[in-house]
């Protein structure tokens, strides 16, 4: 039997998605982002870059998501600010009944794909003491841990890892992020194979 690649697409965020995004981040996360923190991120395409990453075809609608304003078939979404040379990832999501598939890493290969684009050189972000499976993901990024955010989290006081990426054009960065491309099975619209990389 033939077996057909799934078809999935990495798109920048619109503002329709907001409706979709939000219904992910009440699974997955205790303190969701309000509506018009996106919409703001949204207005501010020339330091922010959000993307939501989708399947492609026909797929199941998930019990939740028949609302006329949800989009059934996104997967994830992922939100990167750039200031200078650094990109700060500044969120990342996959549906509840879709995580530990791999599409966690397709989204932040995407954002590390838009750092290269914006011109940084370095890539970090800020991840809860406990949340050892993005702590895994970022590390398989090789990014390393370089801190700590006491009570950075004020819903409940919880300390945040301050992880860093390293120069993401140095040889070993980049190896890591070629070996996460080559772990991605699915045909990704929007996500490009080949590493060109600016600023070398
Ligand atoms: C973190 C998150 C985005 C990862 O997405 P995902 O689709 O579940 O992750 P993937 O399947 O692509 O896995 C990538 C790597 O993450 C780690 N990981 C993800 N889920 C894991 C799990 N349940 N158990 C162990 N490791 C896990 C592994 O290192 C994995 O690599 P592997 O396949 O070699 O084991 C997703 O789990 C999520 O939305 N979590 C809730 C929101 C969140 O915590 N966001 C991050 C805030 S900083």
């Amino acid at each position: 039997m033939v077996q057909l690649r799934q078809q999935l697409a990495l798109e920048l965020m619109r503002e329709a998605d907001v409706a979709t995004v939000q219904e992910i981040e009440r699974e997955i996360f205790a303190t969701p982002w309000p509506r018009n923190a996106y919409y703001r991120e949204l207005a501010s395409r020339a330091s922010a870059h959000y993307m939501v990453l989708r399947q492609e075809g026909l797929v199941e609608t998930p019990s939740g998501y028949r609302a006329p304003d949800l989009d059934p078939t996104m997967i994830g979404y992922g939100g990167m600010w750039r200031m200078y040379d650094e990109a700060h990832v500044t969120t990342i999501g996959v549906r509840h009944d879709l995580q530990h598939r791999g599409y966690g890493r397709i989204v932040f290969a995407g954002l590390v794909q838009a750092a290269y684009d914006m011109g940084a050189k370095w890539v970090t972000l800020e991840v809860r003491t406990t949340n050892e499976n993005a702590m895994r993901m970022y590390e398989g990024f090789s990014f390393k841990v370089i801190g700590r955010r006491k009570g950075y989290y004020t819903d409940n006081g919880e300390d945040a890892v301050v992880m860093w990426s390293d120069s993401i054009h140095s040889p070993r960065f980049r190896k890591a992020y070629e070996e996460n491309l080559e772990r991605i099975e699915a045909d990704v619209r929007g996500l490009r194979r080949d590493l060109i990389t600016k600023g070398e």
